[in-house]
């Protein structure tokens, strides 16, 4: 396997939000195999930078999958060709030398664009601030076996709570749906105990939240949970509708 490439990239520029963007011819040559795909964008970035030119603006912080920052729509795909990785785990050796590279930004009304490949993802801290806090008395730590939970469903609130919130569910549902964020995120409350408290309000708050930042309708085609870097399950979006409709035939 040869150790470097070349690529020509098509990526989307847009200088703010109010202006119409496009996508613009860029080449990048040796390029290695082992660098990842923000690597590769940085490599880019120098070059224009040292050209005189603007720079491509793109978000990320972690680099390692956590942070849920990197988002961006590659060759059709959020998080691009390889299943349950962000793109800062995404490396180029994934592409072929020589290959076409498409690189959009989420495409999603309750997402708009700020500049180039950046989006305001700011519609999904306001669903979770809606949410609020649980009651949980602060103090010594208690034992483990104090509060019982059952195996099966500490795994199911573990794997909810590893949603990074990068919003690819969005991003890969045709009605731009964030349902599955937002079951992540109602799960992993309600399947433990501590979180029972407010969860009536919970549900209540983060769906009439998600309803006001312009998110669409479920329609259960699965996209969302196909394209979820961190496998976040349909089932989700069962749980949250069960907890929807029981707050709001008890409230
Ligand atoms: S559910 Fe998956 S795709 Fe959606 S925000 Fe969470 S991690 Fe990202
Ligand atoms: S930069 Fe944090 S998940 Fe990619």
């Amino acid at each position: 396997m040869e150790k470097v490439r070349n690529y020509t990239l098509k990526i989307w520029r847009q200088p703010n939000a109010q202006s119409k963007g496009g996508l613009k011819t860029y080449e990048v040559k040796d390029i290695s195999t082992g660098s990842s795909f923000l690597e590769m964008l940085d490599i880019l970035n120098e070059e224009l930078s040292e050209k005189g030119e603007d720079p491509i603006y793109f978000d990320h912080d972690c680099r390692e999958g956590i942070c849920g920052m990197c988002s961006l729509f590659i060759n059709g795909r959020p998080h691009g060709p390889e299943e349950e990785i962000t793109v800062c785990q995404l490396h180029m050796r994934t592409f072929a030398n020589g290959s076409t590279i498409t690189i959009e930004p989420w495409r999603a009304k309750a997402f708009p664009v700020i500049k180039d490949l950046v989006v305001d993802r700011t519609a999904f801290d306001r669903i979770i601030q809606a949410g609020g806090y649980i009651s949980v008395n602060t103090g010594a730590v208690q034992d483990a076996n104090a509060i019982p939970i059952s195996k099966e469903n500490s795994d199911l609130a573990m794997d909810a709570a590893s949603c990074i919130g990068c919003g690819a569910c969005v991003a890969a549902c045709k009605n731009a749906s964030a349902m599955l964020f937002v079951s992540a995120k109602i799960s992993q409350l309600a399947l433990l105990p501590q979180g029972h408290v407010e969860r009536k309000k919970r549900a209540l708050a983060m769906v009439d939240q998600m309803d006001k930042e312009g998110f669409g309708a479920c329609t259960n085609t699965g996209a969302c949970s196909a394209e979820c870097p961190k496998g976040i399950d349909l089932s989700n979006i069962a749980r949250l509708n069960r907890e929807y409709f029981i707050a709001g035939v008890s409230s």
